[in-house]
């Protein structure tokens, strides 16, 4: 067999890895005998293993990789450029062109007025800097207000305060004590409520449910309300309609900054550059990562208003907050690439026109008797599994643990998808490949995710 990295075989890359790599959220131990999937490259949508073996990649990297694996020479070309021309500089006291050009370009994407950005390395630092923004925001104006309120199950990183915000438990309980103060409020997950509620009460209970721990917290000491506008962690849960015009209301009459966290929906995977822009909601500030570049670089971003900025323009005040590779040079370069491709290629365009298509495929699932729900919006899907579709019953954690990691992951992966079954809530199939997924695409996943749910079913 060929080489596939200089130096090692595909033998030795698997021995070096157990010797020496550590993975992320990964049972290392699992891989003791296991052979350790190494994909050695991407074409389009699909990926390729150090045994030859193509994958169909149905979760685009981490929900990241929105202009596909085709486009290593297009923007390798502007990375190798602005090497050249400046390989490195902060921005720190000082700019460069690249950040420069971004900035603006990202603020004319931005919906409203979010005309302000500040650079950072990836999702978790880009919420770490909102926490600290919004906190300092606040204290520059005179109020002490520290706290922060997200959604139950919602994802928003892995450093302290990235992870103080998350809502998942087994993500926070090692780590704890967290950083000091978040309150969680209930999610959109629609799916559990009585039949009977209308969208217009599943929104109002879900703002008094808000309010509710607002008031908890006390309204006077909340610095920032954090959400995605479709929750990822849980499984594509869309927000009911008035729902974010409700929570703009309250974080308006409470003095509380409001965040959308856009690391997955910013940059096309709704449809729109911003997914706020769909739900027509004006935050204060946004946080995005994954698809402003679409992974080919390591880059975020916190975007915000002239009036979240307005305390820092004064003569002594400043952000005390900066990190060295913020707005990296070649990071920016292959930022600002990606986004002329995805305008040249018509790629967010392209999933408002395939919306319904991708929707229609994927309901074919929901014949299957283990399929109870499918959710999302524009590329960005969710198939929530249940034991009887009748009474909407879940899984226990046991059962849970061996359908999904035991049977599901490992089924997908071996018939040649890459498609996170994830228990974080109820268990859910996450379907989010590539933006330029088309119909043979998802016929595929459609296919693979069917067969291997069919066989799923019989064993229960
Ligand atoms: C909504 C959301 N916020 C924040 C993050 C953290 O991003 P990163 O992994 O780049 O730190 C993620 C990562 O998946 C995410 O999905």
């Amino acid at each position: 067999m060929t080489a596939v990295s200089p130096g090692f075989s595909p033998v030795e890359l698997q021995q070096a890895a157990r010797d020496h790599l550590w993975l992320h959220f990964t049972r290392m131990g699992g891989y003791a005998e296991a052979e350790l999937p190494v994909i050695v490259r991407g074409e389009g949508c699909y990926l390729e293993d150090s045994n030859g073996k193509r994958y169909l990649d149905a979760l685009a990297g981490l929900f990241a990789v929105n202009i596909g694996y085709s486009y290593g020479d297009e923007i390798g070309q502007a990375a190798h450029e602005q090497m050249r021309e400046l390989p490195f500089y902060t921005n720190w006291s000082s700019a460069h062109p690249r950040a420069i050009e971004l900035a603006a370009t990202v603020a004319e994407l931005a919906p409203g007025d979010l005309t302000r950005v500040f650079f950072v390395s990836g999702g978790s630092e880009a919420i770490e800097s909102a926490w600290k923004l919004a906190r300092q925001y606040h204290t520059a104006r005179g109020e002490r207000r520290w706290k922060a309120i997200s959604r139950n199950v919602a994802y928003h990183g892995t450093t302290m305060g990235a992870l103080s915000i998350n809502g998942i438990p087994a993500l926070r309980t090692p780590f704890e004590p967290l950083v000091p103060s978040v309150a969680h409020a209930r999610n959109t997950n629609r799916y559990h409520r009585p039949p009977e509620e209308t969208e217009e009460q599943f929104t109002r209970f879900l703002l008094d449910d808000l309010e509710h721990v607002i008031d908890a917290e006390g309204a006077d000491t909340i610095a920032v309300v954090i959400m995605e506008p479709v929750q990822n962690a849980g499984g594509a849960f869309t927000p009911p309609a008035g729902y974010f015009s409700g929570v703009r209301e309250i974080c308006d009459r409470h003095g509380i900054l409001l965040c959308a966290d856009e690391v997955i929906t910013g940059f096309g995977r709704i449809g729109h550059w911003f997914a706020c822009e769909k739900y027509d909601v004006q935050p204060d500030l946004v946080t995005c990562a994954k698809g402003l570049s679409s992974a080919y670089a390591s880059i975020g971003a916190v975007i915000t208003t002239d009036k979240v900025m307005e305390p820092f323009l004064e003569e002594k005040s400043m952000f005390s907050h900066g990190i060295t590779f913020g707005g990296h040079p070649v990071m920016c370069a292959i930022a600002l690439k990606n986004i002329e491709i995805m305008k040249r290629d018509r790629i967010v365009d392209g999933v408002r026109e395939n919306e319904n298509m991708y929707r229609s495929t994927l309901e074919q699932l929901l014949e299957l008797p283990i399929a109870g729900d499918l959710r999302g919006a524009g590329c960005f899907y969710a198939l929530e599994l249940v034991k009887d579709k009748e009474t909407k019953e879940g899984f226990s954690d046991e059962e849970s643990e061996t359908l999904l990691r035991g049977f599901l992951s490992p089924q997908f992966f071996e018939r040649g998808l890459i498609c996170r079954s994830d228990d974080r809530g109820d268990p859910v199939v996450q379907i989010s490949p590539p933006l330029i997924a088309g119909q043979a695409e998802f016929d595929e996943m459609t296919g693979i995710i069917g067969d291997v749910l069919t066989e799923a079913s019989q064993r229960i």
